[in-house]
């Protein structure tokens, strides 16, 4: 299949998505130090890996998509999980700062869980949408040099968007 490389991509991002459900499970069930080395694990994900995944996936990945369906505008609803993503991900990076200081009260357990259990669904969803709906439609559609493009592409701006952290980073 064509879009091989980006199927692989997924299957090594989504331990670290099922790690997100385990950190959400382990909130009020373990040592305060233990969670937040849960939650900076999965922050470091989010911040490192899945968000530039997604910015290069806006850049070079959706367009291609929008073109072969002959309208642009079709992937705009998966861009705004993108988005929801990196809400849900500040959400994480200020409960993350709160539980550095201190143990976590029974509100920021339940606030955890919460922004935990939404990005673990969220993603996963996001995923099946990508891999169920879009690729096959690459794959029938794009010729081996149109794919070879269009995967050089993503290389480059998921390298780019590594080295430029997103906003959520600079702020911490
Ligand atoms: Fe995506
Ligand atoms: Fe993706």
């Amino acid at each position: 299949m064509i879009t091989q490389p980006l199927r692989e991509e997924h299957k090594a991002l989504f331990p670290e998505v099922e790690k997100l459900r385990i950190a959400a499970d382990s909130a009020g069930q373990v040592s305060a130090k233990a969670l937040r080395l849960l939650v900076d694990e999965a922050y470091g994900f989010l911040t490192h890996h899945l968000i530039p995944h997604a910015r290069a996936e806006d850049e070079a990945l959706y367009p291609v998509v929008g073109r072969v369906m002959g309208a642009p505008e079709a992937t705009a609803t998966m861009s705004r999980d993108h988005i929801e993503v990196g809400k849900l991900t500040s959400d994480l990076s200020r409960l993350r700062l709160e539980l550095a200081t201190a143990a976590p009260s029974e509100v920021q357990v339940r606030e955890l869980r919460l922004v935990l259990y939404g990005l673990y669904a969220l993603v996963k969803h996001h995923f099946a949408k990508e891999e169920e709906i879009y690729l096959p439609l690459l794959d029938e559609r794009l010729t081996p040099e149109e794919a070879h493009e269009m995967f050089e592409a993503l290389e480059r701006a998921a390298e780019h968007a590594k080295q430029a952290p997103s906003a959520e980073r600079e702020a911490h």
